[in-house]
């Protein structure tokens, strides 16, 4: 019996011995020993980070303010507006119905089933700001934190997340009370007006150098479903056309594999994010871009230093990275086959790898350049003011999936065509395509299967 024990072990002996070394004129990087002994291979402590990244990525698109109440409860004073003056605050108040009709969502799972039951009997008005008051008490505001006093309980402050623009939800319990769709534009949100019932805009017109009656008319030149994330960088709040100078908001799905993010290709996924919440949602963190320091493209922009933000505290660059995980894991949704026509689409595919020549830009399956997707505002045939105010004066090849989400908005990045149907009929004239009647409508098709 030891015998044979003594004998296992000599074998065991000579194997480990054997393989660990050879063969020897290989030569590896000796850090590798420091993953062969814990039990755990490190393909699990990979999928171990994939579930916590995703999860917290979650949390922080949700759920995260980044410190922005700072600014927009405790200088603006949005939440007085929101509280009213019986509750502490100003004027009458944001009642829920009020508050949908701004586009605002909520989020069906988290609002009490007590106060569901309410709401759906009637007993509970949506026309009383109280009601909203609960609803953010209870996190259910889509993109939208109350902060509530511990011993008042009146609203102090509010800030806000990235699922304010680009969440929406799916109106199962009524029209804006639904299940999050993370990623999906709200293309009915009217950020400018809900940022115009703040009672002191003052601290934008400072930046903006501009008045307060200004930063008024500016915010409600925006319309439902825009937001002008470089108006704080340039001070270009009208087109020379006069027409406002805010984007449609984009989808925030898909973009797995596209390198250039934003309209105009400002950055990857990860730069966006930190540029975002550190200057447009006014969190408090760092943030390094020299090419914000250029003063005559971005005046308003070099003067307040935001190409270098430093403060004592940072409340988002330890956010950014499980931020960028979640961001790139929300896939394109699928469009519902009612949509279009699948014969018609078929025939549409043909026309947008072939003779239209789609493909060359929006290549499938990203449906944008792999590489560097920026193109000149004379290749797409468009004007070059909104390339201007971006640092490469160019224009990103758009990821087409997922387009029906878009539809209402119009497309472009201003929203300029309000229909697939004058997209088409702008590359057919701009691009020389000579499209049929029945290519143009199958194009269409194929583009809403996209
Ligand atoms: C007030 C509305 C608003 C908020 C809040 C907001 N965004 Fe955006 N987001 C926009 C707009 C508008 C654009 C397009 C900007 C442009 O092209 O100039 C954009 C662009 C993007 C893009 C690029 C999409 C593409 O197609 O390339 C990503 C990604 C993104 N945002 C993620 C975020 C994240 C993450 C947050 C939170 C840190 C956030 N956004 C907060 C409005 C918003
Ligand atoms: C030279 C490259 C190029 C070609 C060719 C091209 N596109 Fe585009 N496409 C772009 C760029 C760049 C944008 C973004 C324009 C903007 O936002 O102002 C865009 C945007 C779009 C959009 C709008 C997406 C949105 O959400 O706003 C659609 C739809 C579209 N293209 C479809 C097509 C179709 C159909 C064809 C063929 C007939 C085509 N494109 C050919 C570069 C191209």
């Amino acid at each position: 019996m030891q015998k044979h024990t003594c004998t296992f072990i000599l074998i065991g002996l000579g194997i480990v011995f054997a393989c660990a070394p050879y063969p020897k004129e290989v030569e590896t990087n000796s850090a590798v020993k420091a993953q062969r002994f814990p039990a755990e291979s490190f393909d699990s402590v990979i999928e171990d980070n994939v579930d916590d990244m995703i999860k917290r990525g979650r949390d922080i698109f949700r759920y995260d303010t980044f410190g922005s109440e700072n600014f927009w409860g405790d200088k603006l004073r949005l939440h007085e507006a929101i509280a009213g003056e019986k509750q502490g605050g100003r004027g009458t108040g944001l009642s829920p119905k009020q508050a949908l009709q701004l586009g605002l969502k909520v989020d069906q799972a988290k609002v009490p089933s007590t106060l569901l039951e309410v709401i759906k009997g009637g007993a509970v008005s949506l026309e009383n700001p109280e009601t909203t008051l609960e609803l953010l008490r209870a996190n259910a505001v889509v993109g939208v934190t109350g902060f509530f006093d511990k011993k008042d309980k009146r609203l102090r402050s509010v800030g806000i997340q990235c699922a304010f623009c680009h969440s929406t939800v799916d109106d199962s319990f009524a029209k804006g009370i639904g299940r999050r769709l993370d990623g999906w534009p709200n293309r009915d949100l009217n950020v400018g007006a809900v940022v115009e019932l703040s009672p002191n805009l003052q601290p934008l017109a400072d930046l903006l150098k501009t008045d307060e009656a200004t930063v008024r008319k500016v915010l409600l030149s925006w319309g439902p479903g825009k937001y002008d994330a470089e108006l704080n960088q340039d001070g270009k709040a009208f087109r020379p056309d006069g027409k406002s100078a805010a984007t449609v908001l984009p989808a925030a799905f898909g973009l797995a594999g596209v390198h250039l993010h934003t309209y105009t290709g400002w950055g990857s996924v990860t730069y966006w994010n930190a540029y975002v919440a550190n200057t447009q949602m006014v969190g408090r963190g760092t943030f390094f871009d020299p090419r914000l320091k250029n003063e005559a493209q971005f005046p308003i922009g070099a003067a307040a230093g935001f190409g270098d933000m430093r403060p004592p505290s940072d409340l988002i660059t330890e956010k950014l990275a499980a931020l960028h995980f979640y961001q790139l894991a929300i896939p394109a949704p699928t469009p519902p086959k009612k949509l279009f026509d699948k014969d018609a689409a078929a025939r549409g595919k043909e026309v947008f790898n072939g003779k239209a020549h789609c493909a060359t830009c929006h290549v499938p399956p990203l449906f944008t350049e792999p590489g560097w997707p920026l193109h000149t505002p004379e290749e797409i045939g468009i004007d070059d003011f909104q390339a201007n105010r971006s640092p490469e004066k160019r224009y990103r090849t758009t990821p087409l999936r997922g387009l029906f989400t878009r539809m209402k908005g119009g497309f472009y990045h201003d929203g300029r065509f309000p229909t697939l149907d004058e997209v088409v009929d702008h590359y057919n004239v701009a691009m020389k395509l000579n499209l049929t009647g029945s290519e143009h409508a199958d194009l269409i098709e194929y583009l809403k299967s996209l």
